[in-house]
């Protein structure tokens, strides 16, 4: 039977894993997978997921199973942490998924039960796992353009354009902030522009969330949600909890469906818990466990808000450490987008055969659309990651 696999190339970002670990340089340097790092270049457990873990274990009874739709407690303060308020909670119902992955994969099989025919427009470029993921589930994606790769500006107009000729009943998948791999997002006028078009043209805003509180505060990174959840019939949000809470390999992320009325909600809960059961039965507890521990602490809630902070200000801050240390070398090249992007990415603008020659050269690991990391920067390296980048320009 297997003898009938054709073997598949290394995952594009996964892939670069791999190929760092291999190398023996200890000058190399990883802005692959998207990771947060420190200063020293580790990825530790957030003290407060520590703190939830210790109290998580103490206090835990049961590992039995939870139903399909996980935690109730964990779902309804994600919920809060997504809409704050903004929307009717009798219209929506919030389950826990493995990841945001898991969530966009439960999301496909729901798109697919109600609308097969409907397709999801993606921005392009989008997160390299959106494609197969969605794709491969059996959606059909179209693109809209996003980002200008040359002038590294957004397109919005072009946007809005393509957006004003979608079908009507169409999803459109949408990156609540940090967009990734560009890393700009539309300012809040534009996003107002975007919802007016999804709006008029009756769209089905599919809201992708997985870096809540990484650019701004979690109420701006939330704005798009927020703006369309009072003025939009039906929504969906994948929200992932493995950036800002670390838990990473955790699997910890929700689905939340918006439905006409509460009797369209509870169709729609009834077939998403469906498709999870279908494949993979219940999700996994622990991480979910303890972010409903933190989120219900009023001061583990402040000390988890203290440390995205950090996070947040170490990523603006290694952004600004490149882009200064390129200008210095290279005054006439535009390297503006690296500080004009938020979040964990950026393109750095090179070419395939540059990202494979900085690799090669240097050991320096990026995604070969030349998406960078740049949590991966820090103060030792800067200075070596902007030679290398230099000496292949
Ligand atoms: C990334 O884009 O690097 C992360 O979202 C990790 C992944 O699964 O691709």
């Amino acid at each position: 039977m297997f003898e009938t696999l054709k073997l598949i190339p290394p995952d594009a970002i996964l892939g670069v894993i791999a190929e760092y670990n291999k190398d023996p340089r200890d000058t190399k340097i990883d802005l692959g997978v998207g990771v947060y790092r420190t200063a020293d270049g580790e990825t530790p457990v957030l003290g407060v997921v520590k703190e939830a873990e210790r109290r998580l274990v103490d206090t835990q009874t049961s590992k039995a199973y939870l139903g399909s739709a996980g935690a109730p407690d964990f779902n309804a303060a994600m919920q809060d942490l997504t809409f704050a308020g903004t929307v009717d909670n009798d219209r929506v119902a919030t389950i826990q998924a493995p990841g945001g992955s898991g969530s966009l994969r439960v999301a496909a099989g729901l798109i697919l039960r109600a609308r097969d025919d409907a397709a999801v427009w993606v921005s392009e470029p989008t997160w390299a796992n959106h494609i197969p993921l969605l794709g491969g589930a059996g959606l059909t994606l179209k693109p809209y353009p996003y980002y200008d790769t040359s002038s590294h500006v957004l397109h919005v107009d072009a946007m809005l354009e393509t957006l004003s000729q979608a079908p009507a009943g169409d999803l459109v998948l949408l990156h609540a902030c940090c967009h990734n791999p560009c890393g700009l997002d539309p300012t809040e006028a534009e996003w107002r522009q975007i919802a007016d078009v999804i709006i008029e043209r009756d769209l089905v805003p599919f809201i992708d969330m997985a870096y809540q509180g990484f650019a701004n505060d979690l109420d701006t990174d939330a704005f798009i949600i927020r703006h369309l959840a009072d003025k939009v019939p039906e929504m969906i949000v994948s929200s992932s909890c493995s950036k800002n809470f670390g838990l990473y390999r955790d699997r910890v992320g929700t689905l939340s469906m918006l439905a006409r009325d509460s009797g369209a909600r509870d169709i729609t809960l009834s077939q998403a818990n469906n498709v999870v059961r279908t494949m993979y039965s219940v999700p996994p507890d622990h991480g979910a466990a303890v972010v409903s521990i933190v989120l219900g602490d009023d001061a583990l809630r402040a000390q988890w808000l203290d440390e995205l902070a950090e996070m947040r200000n170490r990523l603006r801050d290694m952004r600004a450490l490149l882009h200064g240390a390129l200008q210095e070398k290279v005054p006439d090249h535009d390297f503006s987008h690296l500080v004009r992007a938020t979040g964990m990415f950026c393109f750095l603008g090179i070419s395939k055969e540059q990202v494979e020659q900085l690799k090669k050269d240097a050991g320096v690991y990026m995604v070969g659309s030349s998406r960078i990391n740049v949590a991966g920067i820090t103060a030792d390296n800067v200075e070596h990651l902007a030679s290398s980048i230099v000496a292949v320009l």
